[in-house]
């Protein structure tokens, strides 16, 4: 059941998004003594990442932190995701080194990069947080992607069509599997696309962020314009 999150205005939105997060990480080690938390790349997460780092009461030792996707670039080039997660978050809280599984997504043979991450992956993340490019796209699964037809591997790289093109990325079952779903988007230019993404037929070949659509969709005003029905956050 999808479950909209309108916020009034961008600090509401980083505010409700963040307590999300503190909330499902806080009930997974609640029910099972760990969380397996996924977290997005890009722009938009960044200020919830610095708000859950400053609000949290996570008992940041049982969490594993693990990537929906990365660059093919080094861990501190500016295009790097886990660069801005580790300024944003892992560098404010005290979560052990051990815990954190970088996508190795610069090396040189990315097939054996991808291997090594599903690995890493257990069965099940508890919380994934994803974000949702204009066309669409989420994590690195881009519209039209063979790798959307993916059901068994859960990571392999691929060439996006947004840069940096070459990539690592989890894939559809990894998204389906996820006990707990949200999802970041802000902007008028994804307004059209969440309004699709949310409203429109179920087609994930062409909208891969429909392949998170039960989860929350937590979305500004802006995003949220093309919305027939919609529940504003208070
Ligand atoms: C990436 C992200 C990607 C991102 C969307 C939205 O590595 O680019 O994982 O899926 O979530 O492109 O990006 P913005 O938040 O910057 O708009």
């Amino acid at each position: 059941m999808t479950e909209l999150i309108v916020a009034s205005r961008p600090a509401e939105l980083v505010r409700q998004a963040a307590e999300w997060l503190d909330l499902e990480v806080t009930r997974a080690i609640g029910e099972r003594g760990s969380c397996a938390l996924g977290l997005a790349g890009g722009r938009t997460p960044e200020p919830v990442y610095v708000e859950l780092a400053a609000g949290s009461s996570i008992d940041w030792s049982k969490v594993g932190i693990f990537f929906g996707d990365e660059r093919a670039v080094p861990p501190d080039h500016p295009d790097s995701n886990y660069r801005m997660v580790s300024m944003a978050l892992l560098s404010r809280v005290p979560i052990p080194a051990d815990n954190v599984h970088r996508m190795e997504a610069e090396r040189a043979d990315r097939e054996v990069a991808a291997r090594e991450y599903e690995r890493s992956l257990p069965r099940q993340l508890d919380v994934l947080l994803l974000g949702m490019g204009s066309d669409g796209h989420t994590a690195s699964l881009f519209p039209g992607s063979a790798v959307l037809d993916e059901r068994h591997r859960l990571v392999l790289p691929v060439l996006a069509t947004k840069p940096p093109a070459e990539r690592l990325t989890i894939t559809p079952p990894v998204i389906e599997a996820a006990r707990k779903l949200a999802i970041l988007a802000t902007g008028e230019d994804k307004a059209l696309m969440v309004a699709r993404a949310i409203e429109g037929p179920f087609a994930p070949k062409e909208i891969p962020v429909q392949l998170a659509r039960r989860g929350r969709w937590f979305l500004d005003q802006a995003a949220a314009a093309r919305l027939t029905a919609r529940r504003v956050a208070t």
